[in-house]
């Protein structure tokens, strides 16, 4: 029975497909190509799946009522990884309605997908380190409140939270949560400042740099995320309710200005700096408990920010770069 994986051609969801299809997972990916950012990128990850046997692809907008039960009703789908989404929290400053439609409405409809289908088994979604807001207690424990968001991102991955509460309440429908902390690493998101900082100071150009580099973040690189995702989608909550949240982190915040530090010496070029005031959408500090997922998975983050830098930085300029001046 196939796995469907939404955000199919996004950076975690085509990672994730490598990996179930590695294992001899069959899977089905759906993703709407939205143009939010380069589109080369996600034809480029795409074009990494398709030539495997256990791979099919829709391109469908999840949001759109009844998209997902017409594409794929009767192909046996028990295990969902929802991580179709509007992503980006700056973003969601001048696009408010893209947020609501495709990570509230795009939810909601994956849950009815997920309710309708036959002996359904696991839904793994993607929540955000963002749900915990301007929270100063560190580091970020799930039992912690997530009432305050200071950006509709975040309200919008809380929505989800807890309507993914309600169907387990209502429907006894098995789902995992996952806040996941500033995912890095090849085939990532050029919105991010890793990505941003790396194109500038490769090109010469200046980086802002925000509240003076006091700004820290629990940076988490790709292929232990997922790890995390494949071996929650594994297990299924049992209990009643069953619904689940997990961190999925580093544990191991890095200030704003060693991580430049960093770049600096993998690229070989000193950062041209720009200081910036704090942005009120952002927060000063993500930093993940991380004792649920290793008490309830025997899950640890391996890659250090250094190895997992030095592999992006890596990949971005053997074959990003050499992609993109061929175009
Ligand atoms: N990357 C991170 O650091 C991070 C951190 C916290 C949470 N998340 C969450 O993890 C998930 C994956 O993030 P990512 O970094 O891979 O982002 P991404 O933007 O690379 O991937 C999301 C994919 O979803 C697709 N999509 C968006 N709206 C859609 C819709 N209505 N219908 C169908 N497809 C749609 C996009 O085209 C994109 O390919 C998202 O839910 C995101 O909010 C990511």
């Amino acid at each position: 029975m196939p796995v469907l994986v939404t955000g199919a051609a996004g950076f975690i969801g085509s990672h994730v497909c490598h990996h179930l299809l590695s294992r001899g997972e069959a899977v089905v990916g759906v993703d709407n190509m939205n143009d939010y950012y380069d589109l080369a990128l996600k034809e480029g990850r795409l074009a990494r799946l398709t030539p495997h046997k256990g791979f099919s692809f829709h391109q469908l907008d999840i949001a759109e009522p009844g998209a997902l039960v017409d594409a794929l009703a009767g192909q046996g789908i028990v295990k969902v990884v929802h991580l179709a989404a509007q992503a980006g929290v700056r973003h969601s400053l001048d696009n408010p309605r893209l947020y609501v439609r495709s990570n509230v409405m795009g939810h909601l409809e994956v849950l009815e997908f997920c309710r309708a289908a036959p002996g359904f088994e696991h839904l793994v979604y993607a929540s955000s380190s963002s749900v915990y807001g301007g929270n100063r207690k560190v580091p970020f424990a799930e039992t912690d409140q997530v009432d305050r968001p200071v950006s509709l991102y975040a309200a919008t991955k809380k929505s989800d939270e807890l309507m993914s509460h309600t169907y387990a309440h209502l429907f006894g429908l098995p789902q995992t949560g996952l806040r996941f902390f500033t995912v890095y690493g090849p085939w990532g998101r050029p919105d991010m400042a890793y990505w941003i900082f790396t194109q500038a100071m490769l090109e010469g150009k200046p980086i802002r740099v925000f509240n003076d580099g006091e700004m820290w973040r629990d940076f988490t690189y790709i292929d232990d995320v997922v790890r995390a995702i494949v071996a929650v989608l594994d297990k299924p909550p049992a209990e009643a309710p069953p619904c689940r949240i997990y961190n999925v982190g580093n544990n191991r915040p890095e200030r704003l200005d060693d991580f430049i530090a960093t770049l600096e010496r993998l690229l070989g070029v000193t950062a041209i700096r720009n200081s910036e005031p704090m942005q009120t959408s952002d927060v000063e500090q993500t930093y993940a408990d991380m004792t649920a997922l290793e008490r309830d998975f025997g899950f640890r983050p391996s890659v250090s920010i250094e190895d997992g830098l030095k592999t992006f930085v890596d990949w971005y300029r053997s074959e990003w770069m050499a992609r993109s001046a061929g175009r």
